[in-house]
């Protein structure tokens, strides 16, 4: 074919398609091909080069038949919609692998980073299926960056109820906002051993939350499955509407308007109300004509289409609104004069009164809606349940309004901000009364986050202890819920002990002295309460400290109340990395011991100064505890601790210290001593070595400290644990 003939064949093919309403709709540049095989590919999106915004490229593979439209080398689009797409991704499989305990097989399972996409938190949910599953994902391909997992077991093929995915077979957790990269591990709960002949194997994917629903025979149909569909957020760019408007590439055409994307930044354009068609294009959105099709209009005789908008009216000679629904057209000649009069006078005097009311009471409504809206979108029924069934302990919270807090915080001004994190921004604020309060303001609230949010102000309001920071209310009236506490001046521990100017200011006395209030408070947490409340994540960045030192342990969020059968509490593993229970972490079984673990990461940083996960320590030492632990079997402990805690610590404090921390990281729960235990043994150990109450030093376990002093921790080990027990039955 010559080129000219290409050319008007193009030119015919896009005169042809520009006549069909459907496809002027889709909307591709002008030239562009706009669909590949079935799917239609709207601008900004496109297939060909001169086609597509920046960013926005895809590519359409017609070796398929028919054609097979892809974003990258290996995940083909389904659906381009207004916000969002929908992509086919890949699924991790594990099959019958002995369990080891070296490297995990690491599975990417969606990338787009480089991409303007993320992948939807509202619309997926992170997915495993099997009988004997971990399931974790990692962000951005790094396992420091632990984000959540499920684990998924069967007790047989009847216990499964198809629909439902909670922990039976299937298991599901969702992901944080704004990822572009998430990777899988799968690995065998038991080693196999509780696994069923009806599911051989186990799989993990991400997936759009309503395209997949739970079956007894996914269990095994998903042997034949490669893909699942997964949504995918698009924006332009990366301001908001206000911002973008004034840019020289700004997306939206004449007749659009600019929403802010909801998932991150960036935003998207809307044809206005009356007009249809193709936002992104220079001339897009084309008016609606209403009058064309009576389906689409409201008029009775006569119908007249303007831009975005159309009117009704009667012909000559009648009267009324001519609306389908109102009065339609009456014939003038059929109504007296004077009734008409009359008519109209009344009428309009009572469509006054009435319109004047309505729009107050409508107004009204409003405002009441939407408080109402956030309130219950904030957990307040929730909330409102939980406390009424507390009784009167519930009473201590109270509940603030929007201005009261915004009042406090100077509108929220940077310059009272105490802190920032995954969680959301603590500011400080101050009450009428001058009280000082902090105030958490939560990022975004969606389902499981509120959950969290109603959990931390319930058990935090039953709890009442020194070192317990304390919570004085809520305010469940904006969109996003805000908590407000006691105001701990100090700051975190970890900002006392890995700050850039801060490194080793906090004394060896001070050190024992946190170790031992968390202690007690986090026993107290374990026994003391209605329920046990097991925290599940303790670490040196929820532990506040006040003007002199005092600790306050914090961020209740994660924290989960034990019902009587003990044991017995599966949950989505939780935690932060470096901290986290291997034990929990393998079997999701939650007790209070796994805060034991996590308090033993703490004492290791206190003795240590060390961060919890480290890439200048050796590879097989990245891990605090796992360092640790070597350096006190290899009878090193005195070389990895910080200076000044060898120079101000007893012997006997270190190496007490240094055995409840070691029995604390045992990688099985029923090993750890108790919180009690611990909490005991460190007040004990804050006692003059004179004291009168203090248990006489017994001559061996002097003979042990010179060997430590020498360089070992002891040579006598059988003979210290021995001494060691019965420290705590003194107790
Ligand atoms: C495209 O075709 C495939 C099968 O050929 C079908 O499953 C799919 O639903 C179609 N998609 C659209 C958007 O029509
Ligand atoms: C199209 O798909 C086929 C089959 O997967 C592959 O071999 C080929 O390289 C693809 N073509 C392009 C242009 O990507
Ligand atoms: C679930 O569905 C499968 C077939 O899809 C059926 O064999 C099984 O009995 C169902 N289980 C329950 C508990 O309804
Ligand atoms: C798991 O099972 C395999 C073989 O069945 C065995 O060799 C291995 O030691 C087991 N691992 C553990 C941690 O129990
Ligand atoms: C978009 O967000 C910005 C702040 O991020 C706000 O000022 C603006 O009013 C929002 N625009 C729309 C149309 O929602």
């Amino acid at each position: 074919m010559s080129p000219l003939w290409s050319f008007l064949l193009h030119l015919f093919l896009v005169a042809a398609t520009a006549t069909e309403p459907a496809e002027a709709a889709a909307g591709a540049l002008p030239g562009c091909p706009d669909r590949c095989g079935n799917i239609t590919v709207p601008y900004p999106f496109g297939i060909a080069t001169g086609c597509y915004r920046r960013g926005f490229r895809m590519a359409c593979n017609s070796s398929y038949s028919p054609p097979k439209l892809f974003l990258s080398k290996n995940m083909a689009v389904s659906e381009i919609r207004d916000a969002d797409l929908v992509v086919e991704a890949p699924i991790a499989r594990n099959c019958y692998k002995p369990f080891n305990l070296g490297p995990d097989v690491e599975l990417t399972t969606v990338d787009v980073t480089g991409t303007p996409y993320t992948l939807s938190y509202s619309r997926n949910k992170f997915t495993a299926l099997g009988c004997d599953t971990v399931a974790l994902n990692f962000q951005g391909g790094n396992m420091f960056d632990f984000s959540s997992g499920c684990v998924s077991f069967c007790i047989d093929p009847s216990s499964i109820n198809n629909g439902t995915c909670d922990g039976i077979g299937c298991c599901q957790t969702s992901i944080p906002r704004g990822l572009q990269q998430l990777s899988t591990i799968l690995r065998s709960l038991s080693n196999h051993t509780g696994t069923f002949n009806f599911s051989p194997c186990s799989y993990a994917f991400l997936v759009e939350q309503d395209s997949f629903a739970f079956q007894l025979t996914d269990l095994y149909s998903f042997a034949r499955k490669s893909t699942v569909p997964v949504v995918l957020d698009w924006a332009i760019g990366s301001q908001p509407c206000d911002v973008a408007a004034q840019s020289w590439n700004y997306a939206c055409g004449p007749n659009s308007y600019c929403f802010n994307a909801t998932n991150g930044g960036g935003y998207g354009c809307r044809c206005n109300s009356g007009y249809q068609g193709n936002p992104y294009l220079p001339n897009g959105c084309q008016d609606i004509d209403e009058c064309a099709d009576p389906s689409t209009n409201t008029c009775s005789h006569i119908c007249t289409n303007y831009p975005g908008d159309y009117a009704c009216s009667c012909p000559r000679g009648t009267t009324g609104d001519g609306r389908k629904l109102g009065t339609g057209c009456i014939d003038s000649r059929k109504l007296p004069l004077v009734q008409i009069v009359l008519g109209v006078g009344l009428g309009s005097a009572f469509l006054i009164a009435i319109s004047s009311w309505g729009y107050w009471a409508l107004k009204k409504r409003r405002m009441i809606l939407l408080r109402e809206n956030f309130f219950k979108q904030n957990g307040g029924l929730m909330l409102q349940q939980r406390i009424s069934s507390l009784g009167s302990a519930g009473e201590r919270a109270r509940i603030f309004s929007a201005e009261e807090l915004e009042r406090a915080t100077d509108n929220y001004s940077e310059s009272r901000i105490l802190g920032k994190g995954g969680y959301g921004t603590v500011y400080k604020g101050i009450l009428p009364d001058k009280k000082v309060v902090a105030i958490k303001k939560s990022k975004v609230v969606d389902e499981t986050q509120v959950e969290q949010f109603i959990n931390e102000v319930v058990v935090l309001s039953e709890v009442i202890h020194r070192n317990v920071v304390k919570i004085l209310g809520c305010c469940l009236e904006t969109q996003v819920p805000l908590l407000v506490y006691e105001y701990v001046p100090n700051g975190t521990l970890t900002h006392h002990l890995h700050g850039d100017d801060h490194v080793s200011t906090v004394s060896w006395e001070i050190r024992l002295r946190i170790a031992a209030e968390t202690a007690g408070a986090l026993a107290y947490l374990h026994s003391a309460t209605t329920w046990p409340i097991v925290h599940r994540d303790v670490k040196t960045a929820n532990i506040l400290l006040d003007d002199d030192y005092t600790a306050k342990v914090s961020d209740f969020g994660a924290s989960r109340l034990i019902p009587l059968r003990r044991g017995q509490v599966t949950t989505l593993v939780q935690g932060t990395m470096g901290y986290l229970d291997p034990e929990y972490f393998q079997t999701g079984l939650l007790t209070e011991k796994s805060d034991v673990y996590s308090f033993g990461v703490v004492l290791a940083e206190l003795l240590t100064g060390q961060k919890p996960l480290s890439q200048t320590r050796p590879e097989e030492e990245q891990n605090l505890a796992i360092y640790f632990l070597h350096a006190v079997r290899r009878k090193q402990l005195l070389n990895i601790l910080e200076p000044r805690i060898r120079k101000e610590a007893s012997e006997e404090q270190l190496e007490m210290v240094a055995r409840v921390t070691e029995r604390c990281l045992s990688l099985r729960g029923e090993e750890r001593p108790t919180m009690k235990e611990v909490a005991v043994e460190l007040e004990r150990l804050r006692l003059p070595p004179s004291h009168p109450w203090a248990p006489p030093t017994p001559d061996r376990s002097a003979s042990a400290s010179r060997a430590s002093a020498r360089g070992g921790i002891s040579e006598d080990e059988n003979l210290l644990r021995e001494d060691y027990s019965t420290a705590y039955c003194t107790a």
